[in-house]
């Protein structure tokens, strides 16, 4: 894959960025997040087009409105429409909660959204009980507490809000002792409740997977007893599926032809650092 991107300023403070190809998947997340669901598409389509948007001038999502988001995830769309996306990947589990249904009513193209990763994690667990770490905006979205209710009969769901986390990944400070902090201050809570599988129900929070699974050792003495499911996997999976009947892959792509621009909203710095660690 090739970064192809030039972050070159409009002097105005938002979008700054020039296009030199044109791109067939768009995906956008508040931030960096949604690079982990850009990584699992490429490991499956490695040779597509890709243009990748975070709004981190407007991150975190997670305590923001609904009309808000949906107004966010709206202009977003148009961007990543104007520049050849045709099919669009909501990477964020906050905003496919806040806005997918408007924009699937609003516009001509499929949108993939996140999914709540409750059924793996329903059918994995030995405790009988999940946890659950999300932003508040998708805790409290219908399709996450429609799924909930789903398997609510069968296993003890336990959720926390990842307080914090979004932050952390933005700013690049995982590997701190403050970062630990932080995690343990919303990963114990669940780990008190019991639960030995933990849904990551934000696309931030695999990038702070490694700490995530050193804390839940440290609670355990040292043992592995608890694992986290991250849903990125599934949605490529299910993004080649959709792409497949709309007649959107090609039967041979060029080999070596994919790319991907970047576009942050804000600085782009962590961005770049990011997809240099993920491609
Ligand atoms: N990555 C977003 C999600 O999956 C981030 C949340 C935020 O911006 O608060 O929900």
């Amino acid at each position: 894959m090739a970064l192809v991107c030039d972050f070159g300023a409009n002097g105005k403070g938002g979008i700054s960025f020039y296009c030199y190809i044109r791109s067939m998947i768009g995906v956008f997340d508040s931030g960096c997040g949604g690079l982990s669901v850009l990584k699992e598409i490429i490991k499956l389509l490695p040779d597509e087009k890709y243009i990748y948007l975070a709004d981190n001038a407007h991150c975190p999502y997670g305590e923001k409105t609904k009309e808000y988001i949906t107004d966010r995830c709206r202009e977003i769309t148009r961007l990543l429409m104007s520049k050849g996306a045709e099919i669009i990947v909501v990477a964020c589990n906050t905003a496919t909660a806040a806005a997918i249904s408007s924009l699937r009513s609003e516009f001509p193209i499929k949108f993939i959204g996140m999914e709540p990763a409750v059924k793996p994690a329903a059918l994995g667990t030995k405790s009988g009980v999940i946890g659950v770490l999300a932003t508040a905006g998708t805790l409290k979205g219908s399709k996450y507490l429609a799924t909930k209710s789903n398997y609510e009969d069968g296993c003890k769901i336990v959720e926390h809000v990842g307080e914090g986390f979004v932050e952390i990944v933005e700013n690049g400070t995982a590997n701190t002792p403050q970062a630990a902090q932080t995690v343990r201050r919303s990963l114990y809570p669940l780990l008190d409740q019991g639960a030995d599988t933990i849904v990551l129900g934000c696309t931030h929070y695999p990038f702070l997977l490694p700490q995530l699974q050193e804390q839940a050792a440290a609670y355990y003495g040292g043992k592995v007893l608890c694992r986290f499911i991250d849903p990125a996997p599934a949605v490529a999976n299910h993004l080649v599926d959709v792409m497949r009947e709309e007649g959107l892959l090609k039967d041979s792509p060029q080999e070596g032809g994919g790319s991907v621009e970047l576009i942050a909203t804000g600085s782009p710095e962590r961005l770049v650092q990011l997809y240099s660690k993920i491609s």
